[in-house]
């Protein structure tokens, strides 16, 4: 059984890197119908195009209202019969409109150990802090900021020298393993998405 992703990027896109790789390896049995991107030229479309996968800019300036520019995402997700959505670095609050069509049927990576440093910097955060340990979150998308129902945590040391950029890489190689997995998980039934 294959689980039919739409995933969602502002950005560099290397989570979305990681899942389709391991897509690509057979090691997730799901496959990904169309990459959106919030952001012209966000760097991701273009690992989207390596694996030839549909992707697409979709602008919510040139929609009248954030419910207009949600509904017209979920319009082409349904279209493409697309099942779960996976936003990876995807930069913006998802709102009503999209969470009614998707019911618990959104996930979203962040890089804390949720509920600790929720939005923008959370590396940076997590720093500031002084924890001993971070990490990052795979969680079902509610309507509040990186809340919503925890699926997996992974972890790592926080180093005595470590810069924002030496911790971010260390979670991010820890990212690129858990949302795959999760995914995997909920294609194989072995992670239910239940209501948040
Ligand atoms: C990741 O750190 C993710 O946890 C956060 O945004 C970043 C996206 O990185 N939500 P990338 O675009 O997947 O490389």
């Amino acid at each position: 059984m294959t689980l039919i992703l739409g995933v969602m990027i502002s950005g560099r896109g290397s989570n979305l890197g990681a899942i389709l790789q391991e897509i690509s390896k057979s090691r997730c049995p799901a496959s990904v119908a169309l990459v959106v991107s919030n952001i012209p030229g966000a760097p991701g479309l273009k690992i989207a195009e390596k694996y030839g996968v549909r992707h697409i800019v979709l602008e919510p300036s040139d929609f009248e209202t954030r419910r207009a520019y949600e509904k017209q995402l979920a319009r082409i997700f349904r279209s493409l019969k697309v099942e779960l959505l996976v936003l990876a670095g995807y930069m913006r609050l998802v709102g009503s409109a999209l969470l009614e069509e998707y019911p618990n049927k959104i996930i979203n990576i962040h890089p804390s150990l949720l509920p600790d440093f929720k939005g923008l910097d959370a590396q940076r955060q997590a720093l500031a802090a002084g924890v001993s340990e971070a990490g990052c979150t795979v969680h079902v998308v509610t309507e509040e900021l990186d809340d919503g129902p925890i699926l997996a945590q992974s972890r790592v040391p926080v180093l005595p020298n470590d810069s924002v950029k030496s911790l971010s890489d260390r979670i991010l190689k820890k990212e690129h393993q858990l949302l795959p997995e999760v995914i995997t998980k909920i294609a194989l039934g072995e992670i239910q998405l239940t209501k948040g």
